[in-house]
């Protein structure tokens, strides 16, 4: 591992590991394919009561099941953003696309944020970068800012690939777009070992990436646009190891699942976005 990161080094640019003043904290919940109606309106009730305690310096967001989102988004307070935790590739505002829901149409609901290439949109539904790359575009067309999920497989960090493997997902998915296109974009890295598991990436291996992810940006496009782009931490993110995780320079705050379900859990973990 250190090896890996020793030989990012010297081609890294220092000055982009400070974090930018115009990079606000975020802390997103991916409630994924859980809570019934009514639990999830206690959640969202919960939040929006909470919502006034929570630090005006971190931006909150919310993904719940496609269904809520149109009176989620109506009803949320200014604090709580609501995002989509898919969307569909079509350019096309409207069309015979049964099941999709259009950027645009999320858009004219109120829903401002779509998560993209979630590693479990690509382990069971087959996405890859190529098709998350429409995806983004789709955002994009409609003013939505996709967040937009990278990471690698255990066996890709045991065979000491990781930054290879981010890397040609990042190049795959972000190839054809300019910097002024991607203003919204929000990367969040999610190592696939550490969604559900209750392993989660120590707070350097974190950084590591997330610098990594920033540098293969800012070769990409530029400088100013990598070090203004906010990069995620996601896999098994929790109240007690938030704080840490967050502190890198380069993570700009957390993808939460599982602990996003818990109000009390999810909040906490906005604290520590401070
Ligand atoms: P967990 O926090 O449950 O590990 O999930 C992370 C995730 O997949 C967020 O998108």
């Amino acid at each position: 591992m250190a090896c890996a990161y020793s030989s990012i080094l010297p081609k890294f640019d220092a000055s982009l590991a400070k974090k930018h003043p115009m990079r606000r904290r975020l802390v997103a919940g991916n409630w994924k394919m859980n809570k019934g109606y009514r639990e999830a309106r206690a959640l969202f009730d919960y939040l929006n009561d909470t919502a006034r305690d929570m630090p005006a310096e971190v931006d909150v967001m919310i993904a719940p099941p496609a269904l809520y989102l149109s009176s989620f988004a109506k009803e949320s307070t200014k604090k709580i953003e609501v995002g989509a935790q898919d969307v569909s590739q079509r350019r096309e505002a409207e069309g015979a696309y049964t099941g999709e829901i259009s950027a645009s149409i999320l858009n004219s609901a109120g829903v401002h944020y779509a998560i993209v290439g979630h590693s479990e949109r690509r382990s069971y539904h087959g996405e890859d970068d190529e098709l998350i790359r429409e995806k983004i575009r789709a955002c994009i067309d409609a003013g939505l800012a996709p967040v937009y999920c990278c990471g690698e497989q255990l066996e890709d960090r045991d065979s000491d690939r990781h930054f290879d493997v981010v890397r040609k997902q990042l190049d795959t998915a972000l190839k054809d777009f300019t910097a002024l296109e991607l203003q919204k974009l929000i990367v969040a890295y999610e190592p696939v070992w550490a969604i559900g598991t209750g392993k989660t990436a120590s707070p350097g291996q974190a950084q590591e990436m997330h610098a990594y992810i920033r540098k293969v940006i800012g070769e990409r496009f530029d400088t100013d646009f990598a070090a203004a782009v906010r990069i995620l931490y996601g896999g098994s993110c929790k109240p007690g190891n938030a704080a840490e995780i967050f502190s890198g320079e380069d993570v700009d705050g957390g993808l939460i699942g599982g602990a996003s379900l818990k109000g009390e859990d999810f909040v906490a973990i906005i604290k520590a976005g401070l």
